[in-house]
């Protein structure tokens, strides 16, 4: 026992000495064996809750699900009540509710919506306010009797069929549901959270109970001056914050916490869904494409040649703005900027000559290993845009809208047919193949490594 230099004063070394204690008094180990093995049990039972309880913290967020059940119910409950007003992709008497996870301020505020808009609405809620103005103060029904989890399988369901490609509805490709995973219900977790949290208060209690017992236990045998120190040394607040014990349960934590961020930096690698920047000239895809209807390729005009769609230069804009000079929403502030750079005076419509570069964000951009070809896509395969860059003729501001992972490009590869029609190419191969049956990108080698790969 004399192995003990320092004055240890906590809790934990109160146990250590309790163990070697009994260890040296009672021969056979039999109780020494149980206190070890009490001990070292309660520290892994911490250890393992405290790990439960901050992965469980860092899921307690209101998630969709994706598990089919989810979507199935969703769906039934979608078709009966909601598709009278709302469809996924288009506007009808409400807003297309694809991407609305995203667009609302929060899960819940869905909640409170779906249960009673009227409210929502009354409470001077900025959002709500401004979508039923946007629609004209059409009222949405009331459903006061559905559940969060109801809700969550009609979000589920639309954030499924948003995620399915326009043109092929064969390739159910999950896009955007690939990216987010677990089914776990939310009251499962809710329930192994408070059990945890139970659990955790009954060993503290225990481990009072045990360190009370000890101490008794200690006090009665005679010790040597500096164990009966360490035996009567008060529990305070600094002997437990400087105390191995504490160091170690705070190393554990902190640990566990940047583990567990690696791990999910580690599975979005390279994934920007979602990434909205702002540009440096407010151009709107809505206003062009949308409204006016410019087609896609008239801008980018590489879609059909080559590897790269390509974002326009800025005479392309010249084109129409030499004449409007003046937009109805931001006036002639974000049009004088396309002046600046194409060195144009529109008081007097000559150019300078002196331009300079817009400075475009790049919204999409695969890493460089990956080899990835518009014209083999648009003008071969016939996808349309919006498969692969989602609703972008309503987008005021360009967001990535799916995931443009490997894993999204092997999935549309393993169910798309190829286009066969018209191209002789084609014709052959499926001659050469002795089949009726259509063709899939991954028969005609679209998951060899090299086709993507340098
Ligand atoms: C009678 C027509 C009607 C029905 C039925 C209806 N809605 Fe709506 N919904 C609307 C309208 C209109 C709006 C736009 C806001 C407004 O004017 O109140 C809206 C807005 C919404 C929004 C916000 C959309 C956004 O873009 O931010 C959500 C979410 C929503 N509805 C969900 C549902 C769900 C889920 C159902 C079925 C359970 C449903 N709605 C049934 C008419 C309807
Ligand atoms: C009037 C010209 C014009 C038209 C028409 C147009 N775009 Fe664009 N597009 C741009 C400009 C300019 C940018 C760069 C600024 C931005 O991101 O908003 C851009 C950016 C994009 C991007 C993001 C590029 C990146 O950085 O990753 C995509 C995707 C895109 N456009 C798709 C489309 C599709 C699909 C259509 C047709 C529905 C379309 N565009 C129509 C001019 C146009
Ligand atoms: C084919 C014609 C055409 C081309 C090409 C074109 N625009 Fe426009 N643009 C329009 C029209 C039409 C409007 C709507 C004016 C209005 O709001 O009344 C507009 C409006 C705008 C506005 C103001 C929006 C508002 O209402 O405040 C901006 C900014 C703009 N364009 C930027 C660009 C940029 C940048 C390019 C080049 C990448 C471009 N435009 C190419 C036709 C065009
Ligand atoms: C099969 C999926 C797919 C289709 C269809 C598709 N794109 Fe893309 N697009 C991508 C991918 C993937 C990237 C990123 C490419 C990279 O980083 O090399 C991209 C990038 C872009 C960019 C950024 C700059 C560039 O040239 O790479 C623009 C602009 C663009 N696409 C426009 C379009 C337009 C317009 C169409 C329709 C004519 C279209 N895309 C069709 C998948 C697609
Ligand atoms: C929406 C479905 C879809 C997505 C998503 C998609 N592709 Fe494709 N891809 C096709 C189709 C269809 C073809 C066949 C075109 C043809 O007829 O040659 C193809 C062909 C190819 C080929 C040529 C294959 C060969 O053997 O000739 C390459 C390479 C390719 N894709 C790369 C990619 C990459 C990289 C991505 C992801 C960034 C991607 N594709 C995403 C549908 C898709
Ligand atoms: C249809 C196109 C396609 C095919 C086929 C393909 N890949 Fe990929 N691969 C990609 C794309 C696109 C990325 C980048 C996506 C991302 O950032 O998540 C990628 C990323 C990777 C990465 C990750 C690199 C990193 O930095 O994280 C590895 C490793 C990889 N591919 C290996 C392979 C192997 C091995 C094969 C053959 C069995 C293969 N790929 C076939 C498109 C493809």
């Amino acid at each position: 026992m004399s192995t003990i230099v320092q004055t240890p004063k906590n809790l934990f070394e109160i146990m250590t000495l309790g163990c070697r204690f009994v260890h040296l008094r009672i021969k056979g180990g039999f109780l020494n064996h149980m206190m070890k093995r009490l001990i070292s049990g309660f520290s892994t039972c911490v250890a393992s809750s405290l790990l439960c309880l901050l992965l469980s913290f860092s899921v307690q967020a209101q998630e969709i699900p994706t598990d089919a059940a989810a979507i199935s119910a969703g769906e039934a409950l979608f078709n009966g009540n909601c598709k009278s007003c709302h469809r996924v992709k288009t506007k009808l008497i409400g807003p297309a509710l694809a991407g609305v996870e995203t667009r609302v301020p929060s899960i819940e505020w869905v909640f409170n919506w779906v249960r009673n808009p009227a409210k929502v609405i009354a409470s001077g809620d900025e959002y709500a306010n401004k979508i039923y103005n946007e629609y004209n103060k059409s009222q949405m029904t009331a459903f006061t009797s559905y559940t969060n989890e109801q809700i969550l399988s009609i979000l589920a369901y639309v954030k499924a069929e948003a995620a399915k490609p326009d043109a092929a509805p064969v390739a159910a490709a999950g896009g955007a549901a690939t990216g987010s995973g677990g089914g776990v219900p939310t009251a499962y977790l809710d329930a192994i959270l408070v059990g945890m949290i139970i659990i955790l208060v009954l060993l503290v209690v225990i481990l009072a109970l045990i360190v009370n017992a000890l101490r008794k236990f200690l006090d009665q045998k005679e010790l040597s001056e500096e164990d009966r120190e360490i035996v009567n040394s008060p529990i305070t607040l600094s002997s437990i914050s400087s105390s191995p014990g504490f160091i170690f349960l705070v190393v554990f934590i902190v640990g566990t916490i940047a583990f567990k961020s690696v791990i999910d930096g580690l599975y979005s690698i390279g994934v920007q869904q979602n990434y909205q920047p702002k540009q440096p000239i407010a151009f709107s895809h809505k206003i062009h494409a949308g409204q006016y209807e410019i087609e896609c390729k008239y801008c980018h005009t590489g879609a059909n040649k080559g590897k790269q769609a390509s974002i326009p230069a800025i005479n392309i804009c010249m084109n129409c703005h030499s004449q409007i000079k003046q937009g109805t929403i931001t006036g002639e502030g974000e049009i004088a900027k396309i002046y600046a750079a194409a060195g144009f005076d529109p008081a007097t419509s000559t150019y300078s000559g002196k331009t300079k570069p817009v400075e475009w964000v790049r919204i999409h951009n695969l890493p460089d290993l990956a080899y990835f070809n518009h014209a083999q896509h648009v003008n071969v395969g016939g996808i349309v845009c919006q498969t692969c860059h989602g609703p972008i003729q309503e987008m005021d501001v360009v967001k990535q809208y799916l995931l443009l992972t490997m894993g999204w490009c092997i999935d549309c590869h393993r169910k798309t047919d190829i286009n066969s029609k018209g191209n002789a190419y084609y014709d052959k191969l499926i001659e050469l193949h002795n089949s009726k049956k259509a063709m899939k990108v991954e028969d005609i080698g679209g998951l060899e490594c090299a086709k993507c790969h340098y």
